[in-house]
């Protein structure tokens, strides 16, 4: 259950977490980002219409890799997967949602905090892991603190990453990609403005890891 989720954290330096208001929006907000060179979203379970938003961008755009984000339970991961979802993200960690993950075959990239966290995930066999939330519990210097004594971890710290964080993250060993929403504004989102998307997404496909 571990190697999987790999090849959706490796296709681009930013995983975009995405809040849909309107189905309506979906599509073309995943176009937008797809242009700009990311190809690689979730779609945060928070709003009514995060599913059909799965859905119709898993169904219009082959090329888009959609996973599902805020995912709770095994009962939200089963919904996820129904509309189509590629992959499941969580803030944080639980035996129901590792079970879950490996009994319906969906990748999973489950949230950790601590280091604690960490090796619960390492005895299970997992090798990716969400850093969340990253900027208040303790940012890059936090993170690359974990590197040294859990070397087999990688990580894609989310939570309060802008273009210019991003940086500081992706420069890390044990860091894989990063996440955010600052590449998708509520604002923008809500003007449909699919340009200026485009645009932050170019520049957040262009940062690497160095
Ligand atoms: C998440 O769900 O991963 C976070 O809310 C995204 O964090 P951000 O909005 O601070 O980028």
């Amino acid at each position: 259950a571990t190697a999987p989720i790999e090849g959706f954290l490796t296709r681009g330096p930013v995983l975009p977490v995405l809040v849909v208001p309107d189905a309506e929006a979906a599509v073309p907000l995943a176009r937008a980002l797809a242009t700009g060179g990311l190809e690689v979203l979730e779609i945060t379970l928070r709003t009514e219409a995060a599913l059909e938003a799965i859905r119709r961008i898993q169904g219009e755009l082959p090329g888009v890799a959609v996973g599902a984000g805020t995912v709770l339970n095994r009962r939200q991961m089963k919904q996820a997967m129904k509309a189509g979802a590629a992959f499941a993200v969580s803030p944080g960690t639980s035996e129901e949602l590792l079970d879950a993950s490996g009994e319906l075959g969906l990748p999973l990239l489950p949230g950790v905090a601590t280091a604690s966290e960490a090796m619960a995930l390492l005895e299970r066999g997992l090798r990716f892991a969400k850093f969340f939330p990253a900027g208040p519990a303790g940012g890059p210097a936090y993170l690359k603190s974990l590197a040294d004594p859990l070397p087999e971890l990688r990580f894609c710290p989310t939570g309060g990453i802008d273009a210019v964080t991003a940086v500081d993250y992706l420069r890390l060993p044990n860091v894989v990609c990063v996440g955010g929403s600052w590449v998708a504004p509520k604002s923008l989102v809500a003007e449909g403005s699919w340009d200026a998307i485009t645009r932050l997404a170019r520049d957040a496909a262009g940062l690497r890891r160095s």
